[in-house]
């Protein structure tokens, strides 16, 4: 069936052209407290920026526990350079409150995810499907874009109220069953490498996902600026 092709067909993708990033552990689930410090390292930095201070950072606090204990300036020196500071803040909070509460266990729920402070609904699904092989879709900016040109959302504004949960119930949809973690992180590159903000013919014409697009059966001018500007 369609839906099946188009996940296959991503994945296929994904498995040819995905980026080394540290924190992706090629078959075998990645550690969750990596899953963890990238996904909040990722939230307002640049790949290639995160991959270094990622390093450096599993160095300084291998464990969750090691962050639990350092001391608030240790940390924000540790993160110096990322910028938004509240993220380092937070993270940290986050640590202590898994130490604390949970023995030093990252949850495996989105709901119990939920819960640690300074997780969100993306960060919390980002950990889920990345670390924990739960079926839920991980929607940031680029996730967004990707998933309202696929489905032709071109006249829904997809960034708030019922088109955001429109939205969120096609992404659900879509999401591969077998691999979230690697769907979503597919979802990701995909939309840093070849959907951007600015399409253009010559990525629409190498993009796996081609022929499943609802948005590329429109003119460029149309697929490039809609209304809501995804
Ligand atoms: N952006 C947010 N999370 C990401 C991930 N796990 N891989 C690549 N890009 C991302």
């Amino acid at each position: 069936e369609e839906l099946a092709q188009l996940r296959g067909a991503l994945l296929r993708w994904y498995d040819s052209q995905a980026l080394q990033l540290p924190w992706r552990q090629r078959g075998g689930r990645p550690d969750p407290y990596q899953v963890y410090v990238s996904e909040v390292m990722l939230q307002q930095t640049r790949v290639k920026t995160v991959e270094m201070y990622f390093m450096e950072w599993m160095r300084r606090f291998p464990t969750v526990e090691a962050l639990a204990a350092a001391t608030e300036e240790e940390v924000l020196q540790q993160w110096a350079g990322l910028g938004y500071y509240r993220r380092a803040r937070m993270l940290h909070a986050g640590a202590k409150w898994i130490v604390a509460q949970n023995r030093g266990k990252i949850p495996a729920s989105v709901r119990d995810l939920e819960q640690v402070p300074g997780i969100g609904v993306y960060t919390a699904s980002a950990i889920a499907s990345i670390a924990f092989g739960a079926v839920v879709p991980a929607i940031d900016g680029n996730a967004t874009r990707v998933v309202s040109r696929l489905a032709g959302m071109c006249c829904t504004n997809v960034w708030k109220g019922d088109g955001k949960r429109l939205l969120a119930a096609v992404a659900s949809e879509l999401v591969d069953a077998n691999r979230p973690g690697d769907w979503n992180q597919a979802v990701f590159d995909l939309g840093r490498s070849l959907c951007t903000a600015q399409v253009t013919e010559e990525a629409c014409a190498v993009c796996p996902v081609q022929k499943f697009c609802r948005a590329a059966a429109l003119p460029i001018s149309v697929r490039q600026s809609t209304p809501y500007g995804v």
